[in-house]
């Protein structure tokens, strides 16, 4: 990506701004050295999502070592390090303080250039770590915190076509298997679930009437919730399962994701006929390592002959390898921070 005749910068990237203590060191000659990470899902799982105080101080325990570790398994020292980038926006202010605070010491004290990178700009890229993928390209980016459809005209470059009106769909999975209780994060086991009843659509829950390119997942939440309240499964006054049998939740859970597979379709398909110039589809965040989902839009891009790409699953949930990749491009264009940079 950097030509020839520009020296090559190593890079070391750090991502905190959920619950993922993540690090990478990227070389713009030869890609990403290490991606390492801490996840605390097994310390939020036990409330059901993730609770901010608690993410923020397991960040303060775990970034020095999952710096080291990046450092380590890259085989390079902080020494060499030339570019010092971090999420600095959006997530939880307490968790992006973390990161950012740690980045600006490190750069400051050692005298290394400095930049912060847009969270949902390493998701809507992360599918080119690995791919070459041909601008301008459609993006769909689903997470646990957005869902957004992307035109992507170049590095850095990139328009907005399409928004979650209320919840992420990955929120979506997570309330989803809440109501269900079968924990978090919803994704997997939703998925686990639909597969033994073969992605079966039972219960037909409504699809979205919006007719532009935005979504909405809160309503489709609501819709499962009141289809089980119809069925007795589900007491509304006292919050509660009351069929909780193994039956039940396999046929919700495939028939839930087959309407998010379904309304994914929807939307994919009217932004390529509202963006023809759209030469590649890229399905990117936590929820594109859902391999229905994967097959549904595989088939669907196959029979209108359009190039389809997704990251591999370390770098559809969060990573920093993602955010190491746009420090690249951000670094080539000279587009550093001070260290008065701040969270947004
Ligand atoms: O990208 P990510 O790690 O974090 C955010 O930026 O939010 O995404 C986490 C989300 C969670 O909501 C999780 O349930 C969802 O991604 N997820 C999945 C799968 N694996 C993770 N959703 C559907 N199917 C999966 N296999
Ligand atoms: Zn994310």
């Amino acid at each position: 990506m950097i030509s020839s005749t520009t020296p090559s910068p190593l890079i070391l990237a750090i991502e905190t701004s959920c619950d993922e203590t993540a690090a990478a060191v990227y070389s713009t000659e030869k890609g990403v050295l290490s991606s390492v990470l801490f996840s605390q899902i097994e310390m939020h799982k036990q409330f059901g999502g993730v609770v901010p105080e608690l993410a923020s101080r397991a960040h303060i325990e775990k970034i020095d070592f999952i710096v080291k570790e990046a450092l380590t398994t890259a085989n390079v020292s902080l020494n060499e390090i030339d570019i010092v980038a971090v999420t600095n926006k959006p997530g939880l202010p307490g968790s992006l303080l973390i990161g950012t605070c740690f980045a600006k010491a490190l750069a400051g004290s050692l005298n290394k250039k400095f930049m912060g990178v847009n969270h949902l700009e390493g998701h809507a890229f992360s599918a080119c770590i690995e791919n070459s993928i041909p601008f301008p390209f459609l993006c769909l980016t689903a997470s646990g915190g957005h869902t957004s459809l992307y035109i992507v005209h170049d590095f850095g470059n990139y328009t907005t076509i399409g928004n979650t009106l209320d919840d992420a769909a990955g929120e979506a999975f997570d309330k989803v298997a809440k109501l269900l209780e079968l924990g978090y994060p919803g994704g997997p086991i939703i998925e686990k679930r639909a597969a033994l009843v073969n992605f079966e659509d039972f219960f037909n829950y409504p699809r979205s009437k919006i007719k532009d390119l935005n979504m909405s997942f809160s309503g489709l939440k609501t819709a499962v919730l009141y289809d089980l309240v119809k069925r007795g499964a589900y007491d509304l006054q006292t919050k509660t399962l009351l069929d909780t049998s193994d039956e039940l939740k396999n046929k919700v859970a495939s028939s839930f994701l087959v309407c998010v597979a379904n309304i994914f379709v929807q939307k994919i398909k009217q932004a390529l006929i509202d963006y023809p110039e759209a030469k590649a589809f890229a399905f990117v965040g936590g929820v594109a390592c859902n391999k229905y989902i994967r097959g549904v839009l595989s088939d669907f891009c196959k029979k209108n002959s359009i190039n389809l790409f997704f990251p591999s699953p370390k770098y559809c949930t969060d990573n920093a390898g993602m955010i190491a990749f746009v420090a690249a491009y951000k670094a080539e264009r000279g587009q550093f921070d001070d260290l008065s940079l701040d969270i947004l």
